[in-house]
């Protein structure tokens, strides 16, 4: 049986994510301190993608969230209830090792977020995935692939789960 070059797991205290190091000094801090907390607190569900070494080439966490109906945009606003919150998915962060950019490991890993936060939807509720981005580097990242901006919150991003529902349903 072929080995995938590469897979994603759920953050264990085994993966060695010592060497991980994206160039954004918040998020390599967060992997190799803060990310097991967060998942024994259930507060975040840190994912990391291994290539067949083992090594940690990328991450992402995945939490619930909500979102205000007037942040989103009009056209997305007018198809959903007007409710004050809504639910949705927060990919609070996602990163790449250095060594590993610019071959196509983020839009994976985004992808693999995406399609989780969808099947999720099967049994907790979301509107859609929000994301922070770190800089004005990582909102093009994300508006690349089809996020819009959240009225207000220039940072934040927003990808509807109809849009998802779309790109992952097998029919
Ligand atoms: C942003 C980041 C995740 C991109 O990862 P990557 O593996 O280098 O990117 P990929 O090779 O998967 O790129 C996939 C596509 O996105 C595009 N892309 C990558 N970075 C981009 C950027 N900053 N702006 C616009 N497009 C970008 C690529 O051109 C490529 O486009 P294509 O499919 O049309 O050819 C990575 O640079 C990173 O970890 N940065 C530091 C942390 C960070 O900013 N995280 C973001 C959220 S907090």
């Amino acid at each position: 049986m072929s080995v995938p070059a590469y897979r994603v797991e759920p953050l264990r205290v085994s993966h060695d994510r010592a060497a991980f190091s994206c160039g954004v000094a918040e998020l390599d801090y967060y992997l190799h301190h803060q990310a097991g907390q967060d998942a024994r607190r259930k507060v975040a569900a840190p994912f990391v993608m291994l290539d067949k070494d083992d090594v940690v080439v990328g991450y992402y966490t995945l939490s619930s969230y909500s979102v205000r109906g007037r942040e989103l945009p009009d056209a997305i606003a007018r198809r959903l209830p007007r409710y004050p919150l809504l639910p949705a998915t927060l990919l609070g962060r996602l990163a790449v090792n250095q060594e590993h950019r610019g071959r196509k490991i983020g839009q994976l890993l985004l992808m693999d977020a995406l399609h989780r936060s969808w099947k999720n939807t099967a049994e907790v509720a979301s509107v859609g995935v929000v994301v922070e981005a770190f800089d004005g580097a990582a909102r093009a990242f994300y508006q690349h692939h089809q996020f819009m901006p959240l009225a207000d919150h220039p940072n934040k991003l927003f990808i509807t789960m109809a849009t998802l529902e779309k790109a992952f349903k097998v029919r």
